[in-house]
């Protein structure tokens, strides 16, 4: 089979968008994945028999619900290419819109908590942009965090990781804590369909308010004064998250919008009185 005929039929028969279909292509024949401009050169090329056979197995899995990035081992976060696979979430674009509001929040030397580091991407993003400051990220899960100490590694980035309950057990003060909690009520529709993915990267509670409740409640305790607390949620929870900011004594609470124009995430400041 050539080139383009494996990608006209993972498009026509499997319903693939085309850019997963050549990404998956590249990835099936040992390619980086910014070498689509290669596939175009050679689309009258034959594919070998070994190639054939693992595209048409990555193209099922794909059109079955796998998320690319399981598939092709990686994924692109905030310009670093993170490993991922089942043991994480895999990160989403819109979380670039945390990390930047993050960054205007923490200056050279200071200091960062992620909750629910996942793969690693929200910490190491920061750390990445801020070489000299003091990052930390927890997560409930040891899965998780193998994928996000080898990322860490590989990328020659230093993050301090640790296994805990959100803040449990945390001792220190940060000027800024970030997460993207899981935050999808537990009877969600949109699970099933997400089921590739962690189940505790996803849900949380019967309205998927109950970790950000549990954050919002611990993190006064564990931030500087003038810190801020940063937090990622559902594109129909932002006046709820606002709400409880405002309960819990923050100040200057506000919402961001990410790149569809969704307010995607809320924070606040702690100025204790
Ligand atoms: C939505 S994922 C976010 C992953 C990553 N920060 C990202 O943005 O791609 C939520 C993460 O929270 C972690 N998590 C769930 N419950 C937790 C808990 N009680 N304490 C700490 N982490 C928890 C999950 O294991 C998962 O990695």
């Amino acid at each position: 089979m050539q080139i383009q005929q494996a990608l006209s039929a993972a498009c026509s028969a499997l319903g693939l968008e085309r850019l997963d279909a050549q990404l998956l292509l590249l990835h099936a024949l040992g390619r980086p994945q910014n070498d689509r401009a290669w596939l175009l050169a050679h689309d009258s090329d034959a594919l070998d028999a070994d190639a054939e056979m693992r595209y048409i197995n990555l193209t099922r899995r794909r059109a079955a619900g796998t998320p690319l990035a399981y598939l092709t081992g990686q994924r692109e976060f905030y310009g670093l290419t993170l490993k991922v696979d089942a043991r994480v979430l895999d990160p989403r674009p819109d979380t670039e819109t945390l990390v930047d509001w993050a960054l205007e929040h923490l200056d050279a030397r200071g200091s960062v908590l992620d909750l629910g580091t996942g793969s690693g991407a929200i910490a190491l993003a920061l750390k990445s942009q801020r070489p000299q400051a003091r990052v930390e990220a927890v997560d409930t899960s040891a899965d998780a965090l193998a994928v996000a100490r080898a990322n860490a590694q590989r990328l020659g980035l230093d993050v301090a990781f640790r296994q805990g309950h959100w803040l449990q057990g945390t001792q220190g003060q940060y000027a800024l804590i970030v997460s993207n909690p899981p935050y999808i009520a537990e009877d969600d529709p949109h699970l099933e369909k997400l089921g590739h993915e962690p189940r505790v990267a996803l849900s949380s509670g019967v309205d998927g308010l109950d970790a950000i409740r549990t954050i919002i409640a611990r993190a006064p305790a564990h931030l500087q004064g003038g810190g801020w607390l940063l937090l990622e949620h559902g594109w129909e929870q932002a006046e709820a998250v606002r709400a409880l900011l405002t309960q819990a004594g923050f100040v200057q609470v506000q919402s961001r919008r990410d790149l569809a124009g969704i307010e995607r995430c809320s924070g606040g400041q702690w100025q204790p009185a």
